[in-house]
Parts: structure tokens; sequence; C-alpha cells
């Protein structure tokens, strides 16, 4: 393969990919006292949103229920540690294809064990992802 057709592959494979991430809503949190704090407007477009931190090595993933209450989660599968990834109304990842609900529960193998969930507090602005005291495996 040439260098042509290699950069003809690589844009016909990465495009679908990036018009997967042009979707991810990563937003801003505020650090406060061991909690994390989002507006709840960051999720008025779309029902999820990941959250990058400073001492996580992977994002959470906050989902915004039906019933207007929140969940959240470390987005790092429990199989082997790859990063999952929202997909039509789940988690999915990428590595082996095990499949989590939107609270972190297990939906399909081969992972064995939920996603590491955290416990979440609203008040009428803010979402707040409860950080202290959660032990990552
Ligand atoms: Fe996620 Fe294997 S690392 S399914």
């Amino acid at each position: 393969m040439d260098r042509r057709e290699f950069v003809l592959t690589c844009s016909a494979a990465c495009l679908p990919m990036l018009g997967a991430c042009a979707h991810l809503n990563y937003v801003n949190a505020t650090s406060i006292g061991g909690r994390l704090a989002i507006a709840k407007t960051e999720l008025s477009t779309t029902p999820f949103a990941l959250v990058a931190t400073e001492t996580l090595d992977f994002p959470i993933y906050v989902h915004r229920d039906p019933d207007g209450s929140y969940t959240a989660v470390l987005t790092r599968c429990m199989h082997r540690g790859c990063q999952v990834e929202p997909n039509d109304g789940h988690l999915i990842c990428p590595c082996h294809g095990s499949e989590y609900s939107n609270s972190g529960a297990v939906l399909k193998g081969p992972t064995q064990l939920p996603l590491v969930p955290f416990r979440v507090e609203t008040d009428a602005e803010h979402i707040y992802i409860l950080t202290a005291g959660v032990t990552i495996p």
C-alpha cells in the first residue's frame, strides 16, 4: 500500500469515528469538597455527558433518566479496563463488546462486574457527583 492509499484508507475508517466522537458531550465540573458540581443545563440537549477529572484515569458518565433522576458511573470497563462509550441508550465497550445500562449494570458480557457507580445528589440548578470515598478496583 502506498502513502496515498494509506491516507485514503485511514480517512474512510476514521471519519465515521470522528462523527461519533463529535456527539459526545464533555462538560466541565467544579470540584468542591469531594464532589463534582455540574450545571443541569449541561444535560439539556442530550441526556448524558462525560466529565473528565484530574484524579480519575477515566471520565465519569452522567445520565439523566426519563424520570429526571441522574446516575453517574466510571467509564472504565470492568472486563479488562477499556473505556466504555455511550451508544444508543446504553454503554458499549469497544474492546470486547461488553454492554452496560446507563446506571452501570451488566447487559452483556464478557464482563461479569458492573461499572463503578458514584452517588449523585441534586439541587435546583446542579448535579453533584460524590467522588470522595469511592474505591476504584
Ligand atoms: Fe471491555 Fe473487554 S475490556 S469488554
